[in-house]
């Protein structure tokens, strides 16, 4: 199969439309058998569910070419399964994960040429969504709704790649106590927009979010896990019930300790402990593992001893480690890695 001419080391975290994308509907209370499809357009209802009252969610997975040419895709179970919470969560349909899974592999496996090619610092970004497709104009949930799912193509998230970031602690929250913090709900970017463009006007790549509660602990970002290394080498991430459950953050802790033997520490993480950190990372399936040069608290810099330069030792491994992993280079645990099957 040839590859597109994409020019893959230049591309950014954008959307380039491919070949195909996965298209089922759910009406009379279950699911059609699903079909792929060349149409990206959507047509739907204007009192749908999605535009009036935001019953939409989604994941993010990616898939990689592998040394030795595989398609594969990390751990989509999990992808699945969070989605499954999420739907739960927003009173929408479950789509089954054996159908997910079927899903991911039918859109990769038709547009195998656009998923970049090893080695060349991108790869293939996969956004399964769902939305409220019926009319509702009463506060409740509708009773048709779209699953899809397409791929594109992407670079890295932030712009410099692997460069540090700086981030921002910021004075907007992003999740309730007993809210939806936790699922992958449209509402939650949402609210996170006029956020995410006050610290770029202020120079800063992301926001830093606190719990809402107390405003004392480190939540997350707009798009991503928090991850720290103490000056001992521990690895120590937030808990928190108003979190993403991020799939690159639970595979980074065990990583952590399989891997590269480290203590790991799955915990409350105060404001006030941050300082004393030696570095300090994002973690997401677009993020990978950003690293954290600098945090600006209210005009008050905290900056970890890496700099802003390059990535810390400890999460170069992690980084390193987790990628080859994905890639093909380091050995998998037991199914974290889902083969593709591409016929020509
Ligand atoms: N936190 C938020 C708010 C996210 O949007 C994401 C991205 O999916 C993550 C964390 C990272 O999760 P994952 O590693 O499963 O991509
Ligand atoms: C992902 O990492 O898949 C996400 O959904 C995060 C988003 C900011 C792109």
């Amino acid at each position: 199969m040839e590859k597109k001419n994409i020019d893959w080391s230049n591309l950014g975290f954008g959307y380039i439309p491919t070949d195909v994308r996965y298209v089922s509907d759910f009406k009379g209370g279950k699911w059609d058998e699903g079909v792929l499809t060349a149409d990206s357009t959507v047509t739907i209802s204007e009192c749908a569910g999605t535009l009036q009252y935001a019953q939409t969610c989604f994941e993010g997975l990616k898939a990689y070419t592998t040394k030795d040419g595989k398609i594969v895709t990390f751990r989509p179970d999990l992808n699945a399964e969070r989605m499954i919470d999420t739907c739960k969560r927003l009173e929408m349909p479950v789509f089954p994960k054996e159908r997910f899974l079927d899903a991911v592999d039918k859109v990769v496996a038709g547009n195998a040429a656009y998923v970049p090619p090893y080695g060349s610092g991108a790869t293939m970004y996969l956004r399964p969504y769902m939305f409220a497709s019926s009319p509702v104009i009463g506060v409740k949930p509708a009773e048709e709704y779209q699953f899809r799912l397409f791929a594109t193509p992407v670079g890295p998230y932030f712009k410099g790649g692997a460069k540090p970031i700086s981030i921002r602690v910021c004075d907007y929250d992003r999740a309730a106590p007993h809210g939806t913090g936790h699922i992958k709900a449209g509402l939650n970017y949402a609210m996170s927009l006029h956020a995410i463009v006050e610290a770029h006007e202020q120079g800063f790549d992301e926001n830093m979010y606190l719990d809402a509660a107390t405003r004392t602990k480190v939540e997350e970002t707009g798009g991503a896990n928090f991850m720290f290394i103490t000056k001992d080498n521990k690895f120590v991430t937030p808990k928190s019930g108003s979190i993403l459950p991020s799939i690159t953050r639970r595979s980074l802790m065990v990583v952590a300790k399989e891997y590269l033997g480290l203590e790991v520490e799955e915990r409350e993480v105060l404001f006030d402990e941050v300082k004393d950190f030696a570095e300090c990372g994002l973690c997401g399936t677009a993020a990978v593992i950003s690293p954290v040069g600098k945090i600006n608290d209210h005009g008050k810099e905290i900056c970890f001893p890496s700099g802003m330069n390059e990535m810390g030792p400890v999460t170069k491994k992690l980084y390193d480690t987790l990628t080859g992993i994905q890639m093909g280079t380091i050995e998998a645990p037991q199914g974290w890695i889902r083969e593709i099957k591409v016929t020509e």
